[in-house]
């Protein structure tokens, strides 16, 4: 069984605890629930009996953020495949027929069941169309391998990547590249939602200013050596004629358009 410190509950580190008080009780960590999916007449196998046919799936699991979970049966041992994809028997026993196990890129309840305040956010006026399963959560996640936000942790180039893969005009490379895109998309957007227009994390030139703001007080609003305490009555920084293109460009050093 494996344990991460982190994650490790009282309850699944005696190893005895069977699935029903699982189901029923913990929430672990801070943040997630622990509640795997529910498959009527199925019971669990363990993750050794999924390798038999998706090796492509089971060989790097080890890597996977999930596979720390470490949900684990007394009978059957490590169950972190099912911890997603529910209880496998009928599955393995039909050799994989259709509609015997579930598949969390046709809806996005699996990950909600143990992720409750993702429900919420992606509810929020704006947000990617994850709920009408036009996108999926594994758009951004990777469930099987590494970590669960693709290019998390130090990588950050490959962060952005994920989201330029879909939105290629914020890709560049720009002549006057914004030195805010380094710290990643998530510095102004918000990607499971947000209340604001284009899921951004503030309205207004909060989110400017946030990162600009170099003298406030006596009516002065100081960014980028500028006094912007008269321009900023006009409208957000982003607006028609002041900073257009917040992402860079290639016409303007102060990305105008
Ligand atoms: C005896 C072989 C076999 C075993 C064991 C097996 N599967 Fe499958 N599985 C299949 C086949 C065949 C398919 C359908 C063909 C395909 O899409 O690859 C499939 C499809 C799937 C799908 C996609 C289903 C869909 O509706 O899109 C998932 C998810 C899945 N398996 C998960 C698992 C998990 C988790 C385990 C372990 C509990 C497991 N499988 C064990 C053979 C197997
Ligand atoms: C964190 C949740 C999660 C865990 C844990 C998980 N999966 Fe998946 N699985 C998914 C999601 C989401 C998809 C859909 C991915 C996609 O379409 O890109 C998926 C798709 C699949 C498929 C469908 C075929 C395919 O390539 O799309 C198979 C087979 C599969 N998983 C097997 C497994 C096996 C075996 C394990 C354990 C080693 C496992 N999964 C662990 C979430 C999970
Ligand atoms: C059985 C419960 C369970 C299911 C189902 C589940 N997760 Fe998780 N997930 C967790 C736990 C527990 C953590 C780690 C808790 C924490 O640190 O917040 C986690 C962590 C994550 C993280 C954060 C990783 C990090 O580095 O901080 C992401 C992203 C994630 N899950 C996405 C998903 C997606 C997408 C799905 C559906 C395909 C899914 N999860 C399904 C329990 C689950
Ligand atoms: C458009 C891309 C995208 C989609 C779609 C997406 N996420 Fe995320 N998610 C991210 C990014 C980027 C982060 C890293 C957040 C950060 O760096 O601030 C993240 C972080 C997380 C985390 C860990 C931090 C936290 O906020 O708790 C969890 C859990 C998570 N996502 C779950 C989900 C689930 C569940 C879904 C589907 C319902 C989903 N995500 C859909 C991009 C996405
Ligand atoms: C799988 C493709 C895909 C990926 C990956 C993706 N997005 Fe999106 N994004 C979409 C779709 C589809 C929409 C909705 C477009 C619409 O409603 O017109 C959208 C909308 C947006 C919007 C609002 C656009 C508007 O005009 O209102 C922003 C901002 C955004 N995404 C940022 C991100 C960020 C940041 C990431 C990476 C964390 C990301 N996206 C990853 C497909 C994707
Ligand atoms: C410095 C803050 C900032 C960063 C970093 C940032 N954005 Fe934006 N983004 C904005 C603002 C502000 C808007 C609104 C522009 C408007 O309404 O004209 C926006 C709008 C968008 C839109 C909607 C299309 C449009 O042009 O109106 C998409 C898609 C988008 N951003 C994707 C991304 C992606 C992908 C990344 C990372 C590669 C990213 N953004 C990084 C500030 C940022
Ligand atoms: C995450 C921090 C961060 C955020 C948020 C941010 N910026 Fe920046 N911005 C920088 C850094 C770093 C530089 C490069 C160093 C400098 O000029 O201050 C820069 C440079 C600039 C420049 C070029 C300055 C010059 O003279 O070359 C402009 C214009 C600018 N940002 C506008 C904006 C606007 C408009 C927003 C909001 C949509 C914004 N920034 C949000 C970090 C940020």
């Amino acid at each position: 069984m494996r344990l991460s410190s982190r994650w490790t509950n009282p309850l699944i580190f005696g190893g005895t605890i069977g699935w029903g008080i699982l189901l029923i009780s913990c929430v672990v960590a801070n943040r997630a629930t622990l509640a795997p999916p529910k498959i009527a007449g199925a019971t669990f196998v363990g993750t050794k009996e999924c390798s038999q046919c998706h090796s492509d799936k089971t060989e790097h699991f080890g890597t996977a953020t999930h596979s720390r979970l470490a949900l684990s049966d007394p009978k059957v041992g490590d169950t972190g495949c099912e911890a997603c994809h529910g209880p496998g028997s009928l599955h393995v026993q039909s050799g994989g027929a259709r509609g015997t196990i579930v598949n969390p890129r046709r809806s996005p309840e699996t990950c909600f069941q143990c992720h409750v305040d993702k429900r919420g956010q992606m509810s929020l006026p704006h947000s990617h169309p994850v709920l009408s399963g036009q996108a999926s959560c594994a758009d951004c996640h990777d469930p099987h391998k590494g970590e669960a936000i693709k290019g998390g942790g130090i990588n950050l180039a490959t962060a952005n990547e994920t989201c330029t893969a879909c939105h290629t005009q914020q890709k560049g490379p720009f002549v006057f590249e914004h030195a805010a895109m380094r710290e990643g998309c998530t510095a102004c957007h918000n990607p499971h939602g947000s209340v604001n227009d284009k899921m951004l994390v503030a309205r207004d030139d909060n989110l400017c200013l946030r990162c600009h703001l170099e003298v406030a007080g006596a009516g002065q609003i100081i960014a980028g050596g500028e006094d912007h305490a008269s321009r900023l009555q006009r409208g957000t920084c982003w607006s028609a004629g002041c900073h257009e293109s917040p992402h860079g460009s290639n016409a303007n050093n102060h990305f105008r358009f």
